[in-house]
């Protein structure tokens, strides 16, 4: 029953989306997706053996596949691969290839109405710069919350984030309730405006985080909506490597 509720708001999702696509909506707002993989992990097949966030994507807030005829072509971002390698892996997948050029089709095409993303190098160098600069690994760090077994209280991760850059951050958790209630921290996102100048994220209701997420994951789509965001009164976990 639940199941076909969610689906139905996805199906209504879908529709109110599809109406605000159009090529004379541009987007205002780029959102740059971390992941910690160890929490992905925990919902998918893959042995990432990664201890920093990676980053998973630059998604504009509106359009979805703008230009389907624009084909993703690796060896126009051949100079960024060590670092795509390292920075923006599938964690399923030894070779990342389909996941970037899945990125791209359904992200990057759309991105590149802004002429400071209009082809594949400058939406890939961009996504991979503004990660660099964010270098949310080493803020947390800062801040004492490392990956491990004690939990934090969520107001400190939050914190933590709102302080270095001075606006909301999106965060996601997987939520259990085996074994009592808790969440691990599993996604981070960081809102740009369209001249990558930092902007507050807003949060989203469950109904489109679940529609955004269950678009948003490459393959696995059912399993990976488990990302939702986490409930500021339950202690989140940051799990460390096995
Ligand atoms: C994981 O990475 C560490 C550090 O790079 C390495 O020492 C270790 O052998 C790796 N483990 C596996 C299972 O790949
Ligand atoms: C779609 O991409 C193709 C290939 O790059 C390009 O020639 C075409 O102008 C694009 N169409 C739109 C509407 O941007
Ligand atoms: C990226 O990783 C793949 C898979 O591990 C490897 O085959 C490829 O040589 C790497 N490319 C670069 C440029 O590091
Ligand atoms: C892994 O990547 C390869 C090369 O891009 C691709 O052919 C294959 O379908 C991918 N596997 C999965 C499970 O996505």
């Amino acid at each position: 029953m639940r199941l076909h509720v969610l689906s139905l708001l996805a199906l209504c999702a879908c529709v109110s989306w599809a109406a605000v696509i159009s090529p004379h909506h541009m987007w205002s707002k780029l959102i740059l997706t971390h992941h910690w993989p160890n929490t992905f992990c925990s919902m998918e097949h893959c042995h990432p053996n990664i201890s920093y966030w990676t980053l998973h994507g630059l998604w504009p807030d509106k359009g979805m596949d703008c230009n389907s005829s624009w084909h993703f072509n690796p060896s126009l971002i051949e100079d960024l691969l060590p670092d795509m390698n390292k920075s923006w892996p599938d964690l399923r997948n030894r070779s990342s290839v389909s996941f970037w050029k899945y990125e791209w089709h359904k992200h990057g095409t759309c991105a590149a109405k802004a002429e400071s993303l209009n082809s594949q190098h400058k939406y890939f160098s961009k996504a991979l710069e503004l990660y660099h600069k964010l270098d949310l690994s080493s803020v947390l760090v800062k801040f004492g919350i490392t990956p491990s077994d004690k939990y934090y209280p969520f107001s400190q991760v939050e914190g933590a984030i709102e302080n270095v850059y001075g606006f909301k951050p999106k965060i996601q958790c997987v939520h259990s309730s085996k074994g009592g209630d808790f969440q691990s921290l599993g996604q981070i996102e960081i809102c740009f405006d369209s001249d990558f100048t930092l902007m507050d994220c807003e949060k989203q209701s469950a109904k489109e985080t679940f529609a955004k997420t269950g678009w948003d994951h490459f393959r696995g789509a059912k399993k990976a909506s488990g990302f939702s965001v986490c409930d500021p009164d339950i202690p989140v976990y940051y799990p460390p490597l096995p």
